[in-house]
């Protein structure tokens, strides 16, 4: 139907015409239903809240209508490192809740069983945070909104030795995204003619990390490289470290981004001063659209807390939903939206973010980040980008 035939038709009805926020026109649709499956409890209660306040923040800047459908989201907790929970709670989104699009996942276990209920459903998953490379290759309604731990960690390496280290040690987490984070530090640092003199991996519920810090006293490398989850208990292996003396023996950590996380980086106070990580997001980032992002967040939070990245990569996939629900006027076929996201480039509060039209995950910026403390609060600054790193287990 023409627009002004539209308008007249409605008019003489009596009725309100429906235009999209793009000034378009749409006929009222049933209800855009999102199924967000997180984790908003135990360790990741602090995580869970940013996550939703971004999603707030995003509907409220941006409406919460989109092609004449709202917007609902329809929430469950997976409690944390869950697979088999996650997998039923998807099930019984698209089961019973009828939803749209499936979105979420804080951590890779829950991520592998929602893209496997996705992709026997063919229902779209916009994965927020999940970092394991690979793990939506065999999952074509899969796609990848967060980072992987070999993207953030291979330029690390790679700098390390730019920076004269010469021999480093790795620690991290025994299960998927710490495996390939360790492995990406060993296999740049040694590729680039450093010597790794040793590893240690930390079970996933592990509260005491002094064992740990000990190994990396006794190797006595130049650094020591670390990935903790951000629910790992990066504030208190930062303060055992602090306390065995790594850093007045010269041994320097480096670490990904989640140690330090903003909802830690304050608690570990200064045992974080001075730390260099890598990441996709700083709440300190330069843009206009992040100082944005982060008053809204705050705004939707009630509170000065600031986001991190996993409410970033939460907004960036509230984007993605609302981009291919435009696309379609409101319809969520499942190889067009798939089509749409293929290739999609658009401005986060991040920075510049593509969806790799081939493997479905995200190619963005790798940042440099120094613990600095500014008017009483630690934060990450940036001081060095590597623009538009390809997550280099891609195939
Ligand atoms: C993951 O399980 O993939 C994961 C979870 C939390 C992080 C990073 C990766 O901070």
């Amino acid at each position: 139907m023409k627009r002004a035939r539209y308008l007249k038709l409605t008019a003489a009805a009596g009725l309100a015409p429906i235009l999209d926020p793009v000034g378009g026109f749409a006929q009222a649709g049933p209800p855009l239903r999102v199924g967000l499956v997180f984790s908003f409890s135990g360790a990741t209660t602090e995580i869970g809240k940013l996550t939703d306040a971004a999603i707030a923040a995003y509907m409220k800047r941006n409406g919460d209508t989109v092609a004449g459908r709202k917007v609902q989201i329809i929430k469950r907790d997976d409690t944390g490192p869950n697979p088999e929970f996650a997998r039923r709670l998807s099930q019984e989104l698209i089961v019973q809740e009828k939803i749209d699009l499936l979105i979420g996942a804080a951590f890779t276990p829950n991520a592998i069983a929602m893209a496997s209920v996705s992709t026997a459903a063919k229902k779209p998953f916009f994965n927020i945070n999940a970092a394991t490379s690979g793990i939506f290759a065999k999952n074509p309604y899969s796609a990848r909104f967060g980072f992987t731990t070999a993207q953030i960690t291979t330029p690390f390496a790679k700098w390390a030795i730019t920076q004269g280290i010469k021999t480093s040690y790795a620690v991290f987490q025994d299960y998927g995204p710490g495996i390939d984070a360790g492995q990406a530090w060993e296999k740049t640092f040694t590729a680039a003619g450093g010597q790794m003199i040793g590893e240690a991996r930390i079970p996933v519920n592990n509260p005491d990390f002094s064992a740990f810090i000990q190994r990396i006293k006794d190797a006595k490398p130049e650094a020591a490289f670390i990935f903790l989850n951000a629910s790992g208990g990066g504030a208190d292996f930062l303060r055992t470290a602090k306390t065995a003396g790594l850093d007045r023996l010269g041994i320097k950590l480096l670490a990904t981004g989640d140690i330090v996380d903003e909802p830690i980086v304050n608690v570990a106070g200064d045992a974080a001063l001075g730390m260099i990580t890598t990441f996709d997001y700083s709440s300190t980032h330069n843009s206009n659209l992040n100082r944005q992002f982060v008053r809204d967040v705050q705004e939707a939070m009630h509170s000065k807390d600031l986001p991190n990245f996993n409410a970033c990569q939460a907004y960036d996939v509230m984007h993605a939903v609302y981009t291919v629900a435009k696309a379609q006027n409101g319809k969520i076929d499942p190889d067009k939206t798939m089509e749409i996201v293929k290739g999609m480039r658009f401005e986060s509060p991040r920075g510049p973010i593509l969806i790799d039209p081939a493997t479905r995950d995200i190619v963005q910026n790798v940042y440099f980040r120094r613990t600095e403390k500014i008017g009483g609060l630690y934060r990450n600054v940036e001081f060095a980008q590597i623009p538009m790193v390809h997550d280099p287990n891609e195939t």
